[in-house]
């Protein structure tokens, strides 16, 4: 039976918004990439319309770039102690987005501070994802299982993991989306690392939907 009309109308409006709303995306990450993965996957399987197209990190070693090969996704290596002035980073940084089209910074598992110049450049379109419920368990030095140990330290009985803005402070721009789970009472540093991150990886994409649809019903 031919499609009917209205069939073919609701095609074209979805594929229009499926276009409108494909956003260019680049993700910084320093280590292991798993975070990285499950936006590609999200990507991949149509669930978040965007596109990944840069995979950014300060380590040459890091497993994030073996994950961006497989993908087919270009990799770049930028190291902030390769250059002796601070600005000359940012530039070379700026000219890789540039390049790359892109309109949506992901951080996940970044290990340095995005210069100035950048957040300048893409206001309210660099993410981060954080493994605790910020305002708790955030800041400078609270990174990866110092995290964790700070959380099973303080006795709370719930933690998570949080999606924010990025802005010129240690973890703390504007939370787009926050997910928890229960602290269990024989929880170590590493059983709750393992449990939030399994959190991260669908609270992602999660939260890029969420600005990908603020960004085009504003
Ligand atoms: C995640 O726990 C994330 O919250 C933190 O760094 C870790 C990165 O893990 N910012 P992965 O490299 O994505 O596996």
């Amino acid at each position: 039976m031919p499609p009917s009309r209205l069939a073919i109308a609701i095609g074209f409006f979805l594929s229009d918004i499926i276009i409108r709303t494909s956003m260019r995306v680049a993700v910084f990450a320093s280590g292991g990439g798993s975070n990285f993965q499950a936006i590609v996957d999200a990507q991949k399987s149509g669930y978040a319309a965007i596109e990944v197209v840069l995979c950014v990190t300060n380590n040459a070693e890091a497993g994030v770039l073996q994950r961006a090969a497989r993908e087919g996704i270009d990799s770049i290596v930028i190291s902030s102690t390769s250059y002796s002035r601070a600005g000359e980073f940012a530039r070379e940084l700026l000219n890789a987005l540039d390049e790359c089209g892109i309109e949506l910074i992901a951080l996940a598992g970044y290990m340095k501070k995005i210069p100035a110049a950048i957040i300048q450049k893409f206001p309210g379109r660099i993410l981060n994802i954080h493994p605790a419920l910020l305002p708790e368990f955030g800041g400078k030095g609270m990174y990866g299982h110092h995290v964790h140990e700070a959380v099973l330290r303080s006795g709370t009985d719930r933690t998570g993991a949080t999606v924010h803005v990025v802005d010129q402070g240690y973890d703390t721009g504007r939370i787009v989306l926050q997910r928890e789970i229960p602290v269990l009472p024989d929880d170590t540093p590493e059983t709750l690392a393992a449990r939030v991150l399994d959190v991260e990886h669908q609270l992602y994409p999660d939260a890029i939907n969420m600005v990908l649809l603020n960004e085009f019903s504003s």
